[in-house]
């Protein structure tokens, strides 16, 4: 029955085009040219979609190999900020950017600062930041009043931007300071979120604790509006080679890259896939212009040149690495406490003071009650 059907329609059409009475000469003119026409716009179109494909797979199989490289048309755009050619030496050199008399003080600061497994506690100090009564005075309060965080202080080495952050530093942690120059840019009043200055900061921060990984130093890197109330280390594990705060949300796996990382607040162990790492983040700056480290960061820590590499990143439980954004915080857990979500000096200042006497009953009770109360000055900022 079926295949009765299909003949029928078989003969069917062949007996329409070779009827002879429908044969008209113009038309069948016609019809052949626009087939010619049409196998060449279909050659055009496969050997298009080849050559796409090629490219792509190309591209691909380049950025498995090492990070993208970088088109001096952009680099260009970066010069007030890294010249091209300081940025072409400083990858034959360990320390990047950084003058020789800078280096050997650098090296000496890291050395006496250093845990026996030469580890630093880093953090970064402008003049707004530095100066009495400010977030400087108000970091170092916390490791006084912490639990076990005193004896951290030794470890740490202030990073200064200019030099009234450098002469603030000497007369209050001698022999822990390092003056990190800048040519061109004015690094020392208080940078608002997201100005091209800001951004500079925040990248030269970035590589500059890429340089630490190439010395050999394991760091871990505090924003400077911070209070440790308690002993943060005992919450990394061995097995990570960078361990990162997160944003706004910890979904309760270390491992997955889903959660936002924040970049102020980060444990780095220095090896061939952390250096691989931060060369691989500093130069995806020129790949998202105009936005931060962070943003940068939450960019590239899926791409696959990450996983090649093989990079161990894991994410801190915010119950321990805690920020401004959470509601509500458990004060018998928490060990750092970071001022963000929040605009202007002030106002982080005086709500990271009323966490420190939050803390300063809490601990005096003895009873394990009390909390800290929401940081009103940041909420309303
Ligand atoms: C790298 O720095 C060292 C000093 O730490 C210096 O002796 C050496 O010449 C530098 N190398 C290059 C390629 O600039
Ligand atoms: C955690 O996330 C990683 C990466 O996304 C995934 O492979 C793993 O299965 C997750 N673990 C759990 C317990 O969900």
């Amino acid at each position: 029955m079926i295949i009765t059907e299909k003949t029928a329609a078989s003969s069917c059409s062949t007996t329409i085009n070779s009827f002879p009475g429908l044969e008209q000469q113009p038309l069948k003119q016609m019809l052949l040219q626009l087939q010619a026409k049409f196998r060449v716009v279909k050659w055009i179109v496969l050997l298009s979609v080849l050559t796409v494909l090629l490219s792509l797979a190309v591209y691909y199989l380049a950025s498995l190999v090492q990070p993208l490289p970088l088109p001096l048309q952009q680099m260009s755009r970066f010069s007030a900020f890294v010249p091209p050619v300081i940025a072409a030496k400083q990858r034959l050199n360990n320390t990047d950017n950084i003058e020789a008399e800078d280096r050997r003080n650098l090296a000496r600061v890291l050395r006496e600062a250093a845990t026996k497994e030469k580890t630093v506690i880093v953090m970064i100090m402008n003049q707004a930041w530095a100066e009495p009564n400010s977030m400087f005075d108000v970091f170092l309060e916390g490791f006084r009043i912490g639990i076990g965080t005193e004896r951290l202080l030794r470890h740490v080495v202030v990073v200064c931007l200019d030099d009234k952050a450098y002469t603030r530093c000497l007369e209050v942690l001698p022999r822990r300071c390092f003056f990190l120059k800048t040519t061109g840019v004015d690094f020392s009043s208080e940078k608002r979120f997201m100005v091209p200055d800001y951004l500079k900061m925040m990248w030269r921060r970035t590589e500059f604790l890429g340089s630490l990984l190439k010395l050999g130093y394991n760091f871990l890197f505090t924003d400077m509006d911070t209070i440790w109330l308690r002993d943060p280390f005992p919450r990394f594990v061995a097995d990570a080679d960078f361990q990162i705060a997160c944003d706004v949300f910890f979904n309760g796996n270390h491992s997955d890259t889903s959660n936002s990382a924040n970049g102020g607040f980060k444990f780095v162990i220095s090896n061939r896939r952390t250096i691989d790492f931060y060369n691989y983040w500093y130069e995806s700056r020129l790949r998202f212009p105009g936005e931060n480290e962070q943003d940068v960061l939450n960019r590239i820590k899926d791409d696959q040149y990450v996983k090649k590499i093989g990079l161990k990143m894991r994410f801190l439980d915010m119950t321990h690495v805690g920020n401004f954004c959470q509601r509500d915080w458990d004060i018998t857990k928490v060990c750092v406490m970071h001022g963000n979500c929040c605009i202007g000096q002030d106002n982080k200042v005086k709500d990271l003071r009323q966490m420190l006497e939050d803390w300063t009953n809490f601990v005096s009770n003895g009873n394990g009650k009390g909390g800290f109360g929401q940081p009103m000055n940041c909420r309303r900022s």
